[in-house]
């Protein structure tokens, strides 16, 4: 997968694309990230990203210039699957969101800034328009950041025991069962017997029952989303 983010601060996120997971990807070869200063992409003299917006009111908005030259000349080298928008007026971004763009080729992420981009960009280059959240962020970049670990961990090979980024939170719509490791006695603190049990089967059904618990008690609305999900399968 290629992914190009446009960015006005581009030093807010190089630092998290070059740790962990997602750096091993790109050694891997399993990614290539690019990332890119939108201010590379205005011929204003003093690189100007942003105008007063006609009709008078607060703040500033990104200006349509410099962000359609930089998708246009991303858009001459490949063709892209989606161009999506961080902005918290976005769909709201799920588990499904990610494993369904994990399937891409070429993604470009646009992060929003000041009071908004012009809406004609929203009109006429994005395609998907996602926020990570009912609440505002001063810009894109952490919500581009976030999107693009969830997206890139569930890429096959990314984790190398691919059965990690299949059992986490989330998918299946279940929270993931409680993990322990050694030692399983810790000033009384005990591990649960069955994990110590070394009955596979036992064990299987004892994280199934947990994550069932946990999802009830925390986060009954993704047992609804799973009913009404596989109402709609059903009904297909
Ligand atoms: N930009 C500012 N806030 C945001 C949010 N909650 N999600 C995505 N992009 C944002």
């Amino acid at each position: 997968m290629r992914l190009d983010i446009i960015t006005v601060l581009p030093e807010m996120i190089e630092g998290f694309f070059n740790c962990s997971i997602l750096k091993r990807a790109q050694n891997k070869g399993i990614v290539e990230i690019s990332i890119h200063n939108l201010r590379d992409y205005t011929t204003d003299r003093y690189r100007k990203v942003d105008d007063y917006p006609f009709g008078g009111c607060a703040g500033m908005v990104m200006k349509i210039e410099p962000i359609d030259r930089c998708i246009s000349a991303l858009k001459a080298e490949r063709s892209y699957d989606e161009v999506i928008f961080t902005t918290p007026d976005g769909e709201q971004f799920t588990q499904k969101t990610a494993n369904a763009l994990s399937l891409c080729n070429n993604l470009i992420i646009l992060c929003g800034h000041f009071k908004g981009i012009d809406y004609r960009i929203r009109e006429h280059l994005i395609t998907k328009e996602i926020s990570i959240g009912d609440y505002v962020l001063t810009g894109g970049e952490l919500a581009a950041a976030a999107i693009a670990d969830a997206v890139i961990r569930v890429i096959p090979g990314v984790i190398s025991d691919e059965q990690s980024a299949l059992s986490d939170s989330f998918q299946d719509n279940l929270l993931a069962p409680p993990v322990y490791t050694r030692p399983a006695d810790y000033k009384g603190w005990k591990v649960p017997d069955v994990l110590l049990s070394g009955h596979e089967a036992k064990i299987r059904d004892w994280e199934f029952q947990q994550s069932l618990e946990r999802t009830q008690r925390l986060r009954p609305d993704l047992l609804v989303d799973s009913i009404n999900d596989n109402i709609l399968h059903d009904g297909k």
